[in-house]
């Protein structure tokens, strides 16, 4: 008979724990039968003794298993999917399912709410009126297989006892481990269904992986879990050390993805947004080669083909952007305030983390998972890394509906920027592939 109290000694004594072992404990995880004080110290054991790669994989298969799987085999064509590690304005997922999506290839996405510094997507498409992201299945895979994406919110079941694992390891410094974090979000992507997943793992201060080492380890297992479980994989590890593209919070992060697809988008996000695209269109087999597949994005977003079929997705799911660039039809905040430099100089830093942390306290994230958010509100940077700065100059707005917030966001600001006589070298937005 196996018991909780030996699965969390053998861990806590660094031993390997066995298929069986793992999935009894998943099993009671999410039946209720374990207590949550004896998952906290399980997963404080793995947190300091970590897990092998045969023990993660089991980890993840058992809790993909533990709710719903998700069947995409009536979606025509081959499913691709893709997943950021989370990030401060990152707003890929958007310009990149109509890309993929105007290439032919269905992409049917399931995706979460943001909790901590780092948004959501759903968040993100919850700020364009009228947009619905709660679907049933059967209207989920028929918009899929007439439009070739949609998205939705994850769905009650899938995954339920990473939800209750996740609970516990963020309020028991249990997040940052490496087998953990892998077997999170490798448990939804298998649940998910679809057969080709593209990660996009983040490094950097905005980052759960601070450096290119972690970030390796992290993406090389979660392509083994991929692999193993029958998918193919590839991960892309892309810098976050400062914010992606120039706005955080939810309705100007829209904004600015629909600039891009309007072809007028920050140089950052439109290189990772077409690097991801043209892995996603290399795992649905519409090219052999990434470079081919790159120029054919570009085109696409050229062409306003990528525009037109991320209007057409929208639209099929109630919601309403305008065209006019002067104004998208967002809620936009009410007090907008800029903040001057104080000195001349270039940037050196702009700090992803400290960007996303000032966004949520205005309002754009959630520090509790119930916690409501204010789409409107957010920081729109206007110098990034290496960018010269004259003093008084504006470096960032606030967009902020209560005047409360105004004086520590704009601390909050100052403090994410390190501006210094010397231009910084440019350092490389993508890092490394795994494949
Ligand atoms: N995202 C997840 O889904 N799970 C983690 O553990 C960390 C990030």
């Amino acid at each position: 008979m196996i018991s909780v109290q030996d699965l969390i000694r053998k861990k806590r004594d660094g031993q390997v724990l066995s298929r069986e072992e793992i999935e009894f404990l998943i099993g009671g995880i999410s039946s209720g039968e374990i207590s949550d004080y004896q998952i906290s110290a399980w997963a404080m054991a793995v947190y300091f003794q970590g897990m092998d790669e045969r023990e993660t994989r089991d980890l993840a298969v058992a809790m993909a298993n533990s709710g719903d799987v998700v069947d995409l085999s009536s979606i025509q064509g081959i499913t691709v999917d893709k997943h950021s590690t989370g990030g401060v304005g990152d707003k890929t997922t958007l310009a990149v399912i109509p890309l993929v999506a105007a290439a032919g290839i269905p992409v049917a996405k399931m995706s979460g709410r943001g909790l901590g510094h780092t948004g959501g997507t759903i968040d993100k498409f919850e700020s364009i009126p009228g947009m619905k992201v709660e679907k049933n299945f059967t209207d989920f895979i028929a918009q899929v297989n007439v439009v070739k994406a949609a998205v939705i919110s994850q769905t009650g079941n899938l995954v339920p006892a990473d939800k209750r694992l996740y609970a516990i390891r963020d309020v028991t410094a249990t997040v940052d481990s490496i087998p953990l974090i892998a077997s999170s979000i490798m448990s939804k992507k298998l649940a998910s269904g679809a057969e080709g997943i593209v990660l996009d793992v983040k490094v950097g201060s905005g980052a759960f992986m601070k450096n290119r080492q972690q970030a390796l380890q992290l993406a090389e297992i979660m392509v083994s879990i991929g692999k193993g479980a029958g998918r193919q994989v590839v991960a892309i590890l892309t810098d976050m050390s400062q914010p992606l593209g120039f706005n955080i919070g939810n309705s100007l992060e829209v904004i600015e993805a629909v600039d891009l697809l309007a072809g007028d988008g920050p140089t950052d996000l439109l290189e990772i947004s077409l690097e991801l695209a043209a892995h996603m269109m290399v795992l649905g087999k519409k090219f052999d080669q990434v470079a081919e597949a790159r120029n054919y994005a570009a085109e696409l977003l050229t062409s306003g083909k990528a525009l037109d079929k991320f209007m057409e997705m929208i639209t099929a799911q109630g919601g309403i952007i305008k065209l006019n660039k002067a104004d998208r039809g967002l809620k936009m905040a009410a007090i907008q305030q800029p903040v001057q430099s104080a000195i001349s100089g270039y940037v050196n830093q702009l700090d992803a983390y400290q960007v996303g942390h000032t966004a949520m306290s205005l309002g754009a994230g959630r520090e509790q998972i119930n916690d409501v958010i204010d789409h409107s509100v957010g920081i729109q940077l206007l110098k990034k890394r290496g960018d010269y700065v004259q003093a008084g100059e504006t470096i960032a707005v606030i967009h902020a509906s209560q005047e409360k917030h105004l004086s520590d966001a704009e601390a909050g600001i100052r403090a994410a920027y390190e501006i210094g006589p010397e231009k910084p070298e440019p350092t490389p937005l993508i890092i490394d592939i795994v494949t």
